[in-house]
């Protein structure tokens, strides 16, 4: 028998798992691996090559197999099956081992896993990782919340692992508790939100412009070389450009449009709308995933409910243009919500968030990743209490400069019938927030009216009941 010891364990050996482990590897630490499923075990090890790398059969040899205390990383799906490895494990932990959670974990099952395993003395912290497959093996970004001590001792394996930009490490410690399960959570809803403001460019450069795939994804790929550079922006180009095996055509044509989803959008929104913090972008892109979903019943819609007629734009040159400014206008007021919605739920839930160092973790490996993220970055840099980040002296005016764009955008798609609900959102959300005014005084009096909900005036202080004409 073997006595060495490993410095780290993972739990979960699917790709993620598996790509994460060869990640810590090449980075010079040794780790143990176990998977339920044994065929994985055995994949972990066939592609370990020389690697300092174990694959267990049992949770009790795995447990063996680690330095004390022990730290073990846990990726599995969110849910019940965290439970059910913790439940294992915890038999036979010790004193100050850790567990790490990187999956996407809802951040209330990480507050009641932290309170549970606290009483045995266990550290147990909420990591979010983002960068799929590839940002497992080769960077991702890792947004850790929990213990600030516990998150020392393993600081410096994080930033190895994680992915880099001009040398600085795409990890920090994010704050206590649940903070890095509910940053990734609102990194999933930003996630959603450019997913759906891309999907709706890419929807009017198809049918309002009338372009083929090598033209979408020329536009695409120009766009990813300025100012909308991004991680989404450049898969998107590439993704036009894919041939079906199965068929001459290519393969974006060829994929059902009916999205799934895992729940972190609606989580984000649901969150969102508990702690009273308006994310309409990211609600849109939610419902817009949800209504695609009724692809049945839209085939039979569209039989019978009319539009109008759609026209193809003749000036594509000065359309593209347009379009290209819109989607950047959405695509700061998506960050600009998401990086709200942390404001409110940092002193919610006191995690006491920074939110450049968020920026600065998000600028490189995540899904989100974008050349814009250096100005969110600056923006908090500069004013660390920034009511909203399109508040921000340099963004506030891109913003003024570029919503005529979007407003002709969506004129032209309401005049054709063309559905670009984050869009609308966007400018919406744009709109609502720079208005002195709203009607929200007439609301208060319909509440007053028929519940008696009371209202606030705008001369004196105090709290006023009517009793309104019959
Ligand atoms: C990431 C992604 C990832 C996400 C899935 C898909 O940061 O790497 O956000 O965590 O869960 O890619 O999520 P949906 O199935 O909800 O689209």
């Amino acid at each position: 028998m073997n006595n060495t010891k490993f410095d780290y364990g993972m739990i979960g050996l699917g790709t993620m798992g598996r790509n994460l482990v060869y990640n810590m590897c090449d980075h010079g630490f040794s780790v143990a691996g176990f998977d339920k499923n044994s065929s994985q075990v055995k994949t972990l090890v066939q592609e370990a090559g020389e690697r300092k790398v174990i694959g267990t059969q049992s949770p009790e040899e795995f447990v063996q197999s680690l330095k004390e205390p022990r730290t073990i990383i846990l990726l599995v799906p969110a849910g019940a099956i965290v439970d059910a490895v913790i439940n294992e494990l915890k038999p036979l932990l010790r004193k100050d081992d850790l567990l790490i959670d990187g999956g996407n974990s809802h951040y209330t099952d990480t507050n009641r896993r932290i309170e549970e395993l606290t009483k045995e003395s266990i550290h147990f912290m909420g990591v979010g990782v983002s960068g799929g497959e590839s940002g497992a093996r080769y960077g991702p970004s890792i947004m850790p919340g929990g213990d600030k001590k516990v998150y020392e001792r393993v600081a410096p394996m994080l930033e190895a692992v994680s992915a880099k930009v001009n040398n600085e490490p795409c990890v920090a410690w994010l704050g206590n508790g649940s903070a890095g399960h509910y940053v990734k959570m609102v990194h999933n809803g930003i996630e959603y939100a450019l997913m759906q403001l891309i999907t709706e460019t890419y929807l009017l450069l198809k049918q309002a412009a009338g372009m083929n795939n090598d033209e979408i994804h020329k536009t695409f790929a120009t766009w990813n070389t300025c100012r909308l550079q991004s991680f989404l922006i450049q898969i998107t180009a590439t993704i036009f450009t894919q041939k079906d095996d199965l068929t001459n055509h290519r393969l974006v044509d060829m994929i059902l449009d009916a999205a799934h989803q895992k729940g972190t959008g609606a989580w984000t929104s649901e969150d969102a709308l508990a702690i009273q913090v308006p994310v309409p972008g990211i609600d849109a892109a939610v419902t817009a995933r949800n209504l695609s979903a009724l692809k049945t019943e839209r085939v039979t819609a569209s039989q019978k409910l009319k539009g109008p007629a759609s026209n193809i734009i003749s000036d594509k040159n000065e359309f593209v243009a347009t379009l290209e400014t819109a989607l950047y206008f959405s695509m700061i007021t998506a960050y600009a919500q998401g990086m709200a919605l942390l404001q409110q739920a940092s002193k919610e839930y006191q995690y006491d968030l920074d939110f450049a160092e968020i920026a600065k973790i998000w600028r490189g490996g995540c899904i989100i990743r974008a050349n814009f993220l250096d100005q969110i970055r600056s923006a908090y840099q500069e004013q660390p209490n920034l009511q909203n980040l399109m508040m921000n002296e340099a963004i506030a005016f891109e913003l003024t400069e570029s919503q005529s764009a979007i407003r002709k955008v969506i004129q032209i798609a309401v005049e054709n019938g063309h559905p670009i609900p984050g869009l609308m959102a966007s400018l919406a959300y744009y709109d609502g927030y720079r208005s002195e005014w709203l009607p929200a005084n007439l609301l208060q009096a319909q509440r007053d009216y028929f519940g008696a909900h009371t209202y606030e005036r705008t001369d004196r202080e105090g709290v006023f009941h009517t009793h309104w004409a019959e």
